[in-house]
């Protein structure tokens, strides 16, 4: 398929003008001559019904959580209610300038406001920050917090280490480098979870801090969370948990009570937005007491029945978005908790956690779990005990009209798929899923070419993802001719 400009001929309109009596000349006047094009846009002339046809074209080459099972690994793709979508989309909201005086914005601030304290509260920490516009913004963030603290303190100079598990996201060293830390791993054990072993050996007076997933990339829960931040605090490290997570204990379970200084959320994961394709997303941090003087600025605060915008923390970390942040990610995710309240969240961990569990049951027939214990809301597989590629398992799964898992991910599994379910999905489709899991792995001993030269259905079949990501064509060629 091409891009519109392969569609319909010169001279064609998708819409058409209101009259006008005035000439072309006089209303060109209206625009300085130093700002006027030289020549006229190259646009696309198309009837309109080429246009609705080209664009639902495309859409439908996508697979999308609307269309279909999309268990990608660390990125809860679950269903998210369209209501949701129409709240945030209230004039009310997306036409206030994010100038406006305070008092002509009070409902929003208020809605802001409201989700802080949600959010405080999910998490059982007292401080928080709804500006970082992504989970790993909200770690970079949250590093920034611990740089501050300990040059608060003066210890700086001293403190330059971040110890992260081998079983966390990939953004989270990223974000500790990024901030200037030295990251140093800690391994972990033969169950999946931290070596306490080797973490004991790793904590000393260099140690700002542990960066952990919680629950971690394969999909297991710290059993030993409370010994491991009471070890850190003991050598003066603060302790940071990824809550992008959180679907897999969300209301049962809170960070502040597991020794958490810091927690992010990934509201596009958890609350409401889709993730993927780069955002909008939020990712707010939630931190324990000693660290609010450090908290980015402004804080919305309550004054009486009046909302306003505080400055006065002289020891923060300033600003790291401009305005609020993705307001309307946030009033998604409002929305959500309201509508769900307390025992619908439970809900949510209960669905994800049962998904997650009875995939991995019934998989193991045929794929082997390497870390085959209960799981969280995730989980992952391997496909080495059937000698073909994680990457023919996936590309064979949208043949049969599903989303591939996570592949290559966590480092620490070969061959890794990593599925989660989400609590969204009925169990017809979670069977359907099995039964076509089951038969790619006959495929994998009967027939691997199959698999080898998947997708076969598919609008395109096996690109060159490094160079599709690395090297994107994102404008169309024209010949010079034309140019
Ligand atoms: C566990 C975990 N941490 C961090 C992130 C990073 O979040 P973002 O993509 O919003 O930067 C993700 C993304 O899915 C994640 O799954």
């Amino acid at each position: 398929m091409g891009t519109i400009y392969r569609v319909g001929q010169r001279g064609r309109q998708a819409t058409s003008w209101p009259a006008t009596r005035r000439s072309p000349e006089e209303l060109l006047g209206h625009i300085p001559k130093g700002l006027r094009r030289r020549e006229p846009p190259r646009l696309p002339e198309v009837s309109q019904g080429e246009l609705v046809r080209h664009y639902t074209a495309l859409s439908r080459m996508n697979h999308g959580v609307d269309t279909g099972f999309y268990p990608l690994g660390s990125c809860t793709m679950k269903y998210n209610p369209k209501l949701h979508e129409e709240i945030a989309r209230l004039p009310g909201f997306t036409e206030l300038h994010p100038l406006s005086p305070l008092e002509s914005a009070q409902g929003v601030l208020e809605a802001l406001w409201r989700l802080g304290e949600l959010l405080k509260r999910i998490a059982g920490m007292p401080g928080i920050t709804l500006q970082p516009a992504a989970g790993a913004h909200g770690e970079l963030t949250g590093m920034l917090l611990i740089k501050r603290y300990f040059e608060d303190r003066g210890e700086s100079e001293r403190r330059r280490v971040i110890l992260l598990p081998d079983s966390a996201h990939g953004t989270n060293p990223a974000s500790a480098a990024m901030a200037g830390f030295r990251v140093i791993p800690v391994p972990s054990n033969e169950g999946g979870t931290v070596d306490l072993r080797a973490l004991e050996e790793l904590l000393g007076e260099e140690v700002a801090g542990i960066m952990m997933t919680v629950p971690n990339t394969l999909g297991i829960f710290e059993r030993d969370i409370l010994s491991i931040t009471e070890m850190v605090h003991e050598v003066g490290g603060l302790c940071y948990f990824d809550g992008a997570n959180l679907n897999a204990f969300l209301g049962r379970a809170r960070p502040g009570d597991m020794g958490a200084d810091i927690f992010h959320f990934n509201l596009h994961k958890t609350f409401s937005t889709p993730h993927g394709s780069g955002g909008p997303g939020a990712g707010p941090l939630t931190v324990s007491e000693r660290l609010i003087p450090y908290l980015p600025v402004p804080q919305i605060v309550r004054e009486g029945d009046r909302f306003v915008l505080s400055y006065d923390l002289p020891k923060s970390i300033g600003r790291v978005h401009p305005f609020l942040g993705n307001v309307l990610v946030m009033l998604k995710a409002l929305a959500y908790i309201l509508t769900l309240g307390d025992e619908g969240l439970r809900e949510v961990s209960t669905g994800a956690v049962l998904a997650a569990n009875y995939l991995r049951v019934r998989l193991r027939e045929a794929y082997e779990i390497p870390y085959d214990g209960l799981c969280k809301h995730e989980f992952v597989a391997s496909t080495v005990g059937l000698g073909v590629k994680a990457r023919d398992v996936a590309k064979r799964l949208i043949d049969y009209g599903f989303h591939p898992p996570t592949v290559y991910f966590p480092l620490i599994v070969e061959e890794a798929l990593m599925i989660e379910p989400t609590e969204t999905e009925t169990v017809e489709t979670l069977d359907a899923f099995v039964e076509a899991m089951l038969r790619i792995a006959r495929e994998a001993v009967e027939n691997p070419e199959a698999l080898a030269e998947a997708p076969h259905n598919a609008p395109v079949r096996r690109l060159d993802e490094v160079r599709a990501a690395r090297e994107p064509i994102l404008r169309e060629e024209f010949p010079a001719s034309t140019d």
